[in-house]
Order: structure tokens, then sequence, then C-alpha cells
């Protein structure tokens, strides 16, 4: 018997999670549940810090569903299992998850709802090892985590990076330039794909294809035999050359055990390479957080609520240690044992944790398809 819950949104902030939130409370509401909001993820439950949410008299959770952001934050770098404190002046690695296990038994919560990404999920499995009745939504713009075949705030991110492709084909046919935009998506080159297939891209370059940066000159020197002297070109963060390594921007410091490799850069490299080799000025844009920011679209909007609706009736019928997911277009659950375990079946790569898949773009997809059909310079 479910009679109070809790959600926490965790992870790198995307369009859609406060339509999960809204979606969550109003089924609970209808069932007479009463919803409560961690803040700032995993770090709100380690220290115990929550909000009432609902879309009653003081309407936490009413009106938020264009809204972008979290109402209840978010954190990057909330790894409860390996968190980073001072002890005497040093900095150490403790595993505090059995304070917020405590925490949630001391408040009652019977079912927690754990909105990210593969790392969120990692540590929601292991919640649900130590008892916890946990239900996960797949979350992040890169559209990487295991076992569905969409996230909530990736449709938001290519329809972004889509509109700025229109932007840069403008510019770019005026001054006869190459146009080349940086994607995020981490190891991952879905939103590189898609936005390259929405936006009538030239090239894509994604992690999954090691490129030859000659196939894309080869793709700019052909549209420019034909007259066409300008050229669009996608590059997602994690795309490397053949032989080559991955663009590194920095470090992040999101706590020990997940991969603190912050991406970014090989736009302008790319830029640089083809400039070089075709003789054209080249332009590299990178698009970065605009990707994760503002209102969901109409998509995201409904998957959203699907995944948060779904989410409470999972709750509803005792159904535990679950993530809600997209499975043959359709909405259903896997274990998350299944997700972030090392499940050879789904052909998953190892992700943001050790123990962590993701799912990558793979080469019989109906996109890599289509952009070869039509054209699209894969780099290969
Ligand atoms: O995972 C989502 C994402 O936006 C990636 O596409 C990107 O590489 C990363 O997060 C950026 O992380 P941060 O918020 O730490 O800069």
């Amino acid at each position: 018997m479910i009679r109070k819950v809790a959600i926490l949104a965790n992870g790198g902030d995307v369009s859609g999670f406060n339509a999960v939130i809204r979606a969550i409370v109003k089924t609970a509401e209808h069932n007479g549940i009463e919803c409560y909001g961690f803040i700032d993820g995993y770090n709100g439950l380690l220290k115990n810090e929550y909000v009432k949410l609902s879309t009653g008299n003081d309407e936490t959770a009413s009106g938020i569903l264009p809204k972008g952001g979290s109402i209840i934050g978010s954190s990057t770098n909330a790894n409860v299992f390996h968190y980073k404190i001072q002890e005497n002046g040093e900095t150490v690695y403790k595993d505090l998850s059995d304070v917020c296990v405590e925490n949630i038994k001391k408040d009652g919560f019977d079912c927690l709802f754990t909105l990210g990404g593969d790392g969120t999920q990692k540590s929601a499995r292991d919640f649900s090892t130590k008892g916890i009745n946990v239900i996960g939504v797949p979350k992040t713009i890169d559209n990487d985590v295991a076992c569905t075949e969409i996230t909530f705030g990736y449709n938001t991110a290519v329809s972004v990076a889509a509109e700025a492709l229109d932007r840069l084909h403008t510019t770019g046919e005026t001054h006869h330039r190459i146009m080349v935009l940086e994607v995020m998506g981490r190891y991952a080159g879905w939103i590189a794909l898609e936005s390259a297939i929405a936006g009538g891209a030239d090239v894509a370059l994604i992690p999954e294809i090691p490129y030859d940066i000659n196939k894309a000159v080869e793709k700019v020197n052909e549209r420019k035999e034909k007259g066409k002297n300008f050229s669009v070109v996608v590059v997602a963060e994690g795309a490397a050359p053949k032989g080559g390594e991955i663009t590194v921007a920095g470090t992040r410091d999101n706590g020990a055990g997940v991969d603190n490799t912050k991406l970014g850069g090989v736009g302008q490299v790319v830029a640089k390479e083809l400039e070089r080799l075709t003789g054209l000025e080249a332009r590299n844009t990178t698009l970065g957080y605009m990707q994760r920011g503002g209102t969901p679209t109409a998509f995201d909007r409904v998957l959203s609520t699907k995944y948060g609706s779904k989410a409470m009736e999972l709750a509803l019928n005792g159904t535990f240690g679950v993530l809600t997911v997209i499975k043959d277009g359709r909405l259903d659950y896997v274990s998350l044992e299944d997700v972030v375990g090392k499940n050879t079946k789904i052909g998953a790569v190892s992700g943001n944790t050790s123990e962590s898949n993701i799912r990558r773009v793979t080469m019989d997809h109906d996109l890599v398809k289509t952009a070869r059909n039509i054209g699209i310079c894969l780099g290969d």
C-alpha cells in the first residue's frame, strides 16, 4: 500500500524534467497519494531536504509543463556511494548511501522515483538492492540510456540543433563558407545524427564512426563542383578521427567512480581541417547548453507525461526496481538490473560508471541507413 512517494531529478538538466514531475504528482493525487521532491537530486536525499509537491492549494507542481529546468533542482556531482567530503583538511570519498536509506525509511517514503541517466540509474539499482522501492525514469539529451528507444529531453535537444542548422545554412550559403555545428551527446551520436537529418546537413560525424576528414573534404568538394560553395557539417562532441583521440575540454568534478571527462572542442578542430583542405572558409559554432535549457517540445511534453504517469502506475501496482522505457514504440518497463548491469544481451557499452551501460548508435539503425541513403557523409 503506497501512501507517500518522493521524486528526485539527477544529472545534467533537460527540458521535460518538470513535465515528468507534474505527471507523477497528478497521477499520485488521483490516487490519494502524497508527493514530495528531494532538492538537488541525490544531494537532497543525503541531506534530507525535500519539499511537498502538489497541484492543490500551494500549487508547487502546477503550471510547470512548459517550464525548462527542474523545480526541485538537479545535481551532477552527487554519487552518494562515493561521496566527496573533507576530513581533517583532506578530500576523501565515502559511501553515504546508508544515510539516504535511513532518511527514506525515517520519513516513510514508500517509493522513490529517480529521474536521470545511466549514472543516476546505477545508484537507483544500488538503492533497490538495499531494499528501497525505486522506479527510474530515463532522462538525458544524449538518448543513451540502455533498454529504451528514447529518453525525455532528447527530442528538444534535436529540435534546438535542427533550428541552429537552419540558421547556419543561410549564413553559410551567403558567405560561401563551411559551417560546423558541434553538438552534445557524450559518447553517443544520436543528437548529431538525427539533427543532421532534420537540419539538412551534408556531413555528420559521430563517435560510433571514427572519421576520415578526407571523406568530409570529398563531400564538400563534390558540392563545390555542383556550384554549391557552402556546406553544413554536424560534429558530435564525442567524435574522433580514425586512429585518433576524442577532443577533451577539461575535467569535471562529479565525484569518484564516474566519468569526469568533459568533452568539447572537436568542432573547432574539424573546421580548421576543412578550411585547410578545401580552401573554403570554415566557422565553428558550439551549441552547448542551449540544447538542455528552455521549454520542451510538444513531443517531449507528451513523452515526459507518459513516463511520469507510467512510473506512478507501476508504484501503485507494487512493481519496483524498474525503469520506465519505450520498447517497440510502446510504453513499458524493464528491470534496473538489465539497464545498469553487465548486460551483454542489449549490446550496450560501458557508460558513466564502471557498471553502467550506454546505448550507442548501431550501424543497422534506421537513422544511419536514412542518412546514407540521402547522401549525408558520415566520415567513412
Ligand atoms: O549528459 C548530458 C550532457 O549535456 C552531455 O551531452 C555533455 O557532455 C555533458 O552533459 C555536459 O556536462 P556538464 O553539465 O558537467 O558540463
